[in-house]
């Protein structure tokens, strides 16, 4: 299989997304762009770095973002084409407005709008032929973690989401796997747990694929990731970055993690 550039000898490159969810303003989202490229610098060479803005602030983000090696994209996209969707933004919106991801499958779009494994899949599927490239989030509830079901929750919505995608069409998903109790809650799952949760989903991608492919696809971590628990949490080999809530909107803070996924010393590619 032909992988891009983030997939070189053996090596996925690392990726970290700032979630920025419903935060920022008028002024605030270009200026914490601006910010952020800033701050990232030199790094977002070794690493994919992407913001995902609230949707009516993506293009004056895409003009604060400029030409620097910082990718933009979306929270969430329709599961529809065009047409009567009120409130809905398509994929071929995104991409004309120059957004090149997409956030699918946030647990909070699951809570708040009761999106469930089948709208996922869908959104994905369209998101995928359509050309933008996507951050897929899995993860199980307290609940769920509590009944001892966090791996079958999480492979259950993985299986769901990737049931219409084609195996070459995965090098363009990102998976992060975001445990919902650590979701802007302060506590992150133990280095440990979250190794444990990364190794479950390659090998989950492993049966649903191809170990090779398994093994090309980026995996990332989100739940209360920061400037202090990232070296901890991306020291395992095996997580490749992460997808951060509240850091990211302090440009210093997301670009230290930024700097310590760059760390591992991966090839330039795309962003
Ligand atoms: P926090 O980093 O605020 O916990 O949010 C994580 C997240 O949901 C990223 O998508």
């Amino acid at each position: 299989m032909d992988w891009p550039a983030s997939y070189t000898r053996g090596m996925r490159r690392p990726f970290v997304g700032g979630n920025w969810k419903m935060n920022t303003g008028a002024e605030s989202a270009p200026a914490l762009a601006a910010a952020t490229v800033t701050e990232v610098g030199d790094a977002a060479r070794a690493c994919d770095v992407v913001v995902f803005p609230p949707a009516c602030f993506l293009i004056p983000v895409r003009s604060a973002l400029g030409d620097a090696a910082v990718g933009l994209g979306a929270q969430d996209v329709s599961s529809e084409a065009n047409g009567a969707h009120t409130g809905d933004i398509s994929a071929e919106m995104l991409k004309e407005i120059g957004a090149t991801w997409a956030i699918i499958g946030h647990s909070e779009r699951r809570r708040d709008h009761g999106e469930g494994d089948h709208v996922v899949a869908q959104k994905l599927e369209m998101a995928l032929e359509s050309g933008l490239r996507a951050v897929l989030c899995v993860g199980e509830t307290l609940e769920e973690r509590k009944a001892g079901q966090a791996h079958q929750v999480t492979a259950r919505q993985l299986r769901a989401a990737c049931a219409s995608i084609r195996a070459e069409q995965m090098h363009d998903v990102v998976i992060a796997y975001e445990p919902v109790w650590a979701i802007g809650t302060g506590v992150s799952a133990t280095p440990q747990d979250a190794a444990e949760a990364h190794r479950m989903i390659r090998r989950e991608l492993g049966i649903l694929y191809s170990p090779e492919l398994a093994q090309a696809v980026r995996i990332v971590y989100g739940g209360s990731l920061n400037a202090a628990n990232a070296a901890a949490i991306l020291a395992d080999p095996g997580i490749d970055g992460g997808l951060i809530g509240g850091a990211s909107l302090k440009a210093g803070d997301f670009a230290q993690v930024v700097r310590t996924a760059a760390a591992r010393g991966q090839p330039q590619g795309r962003h």
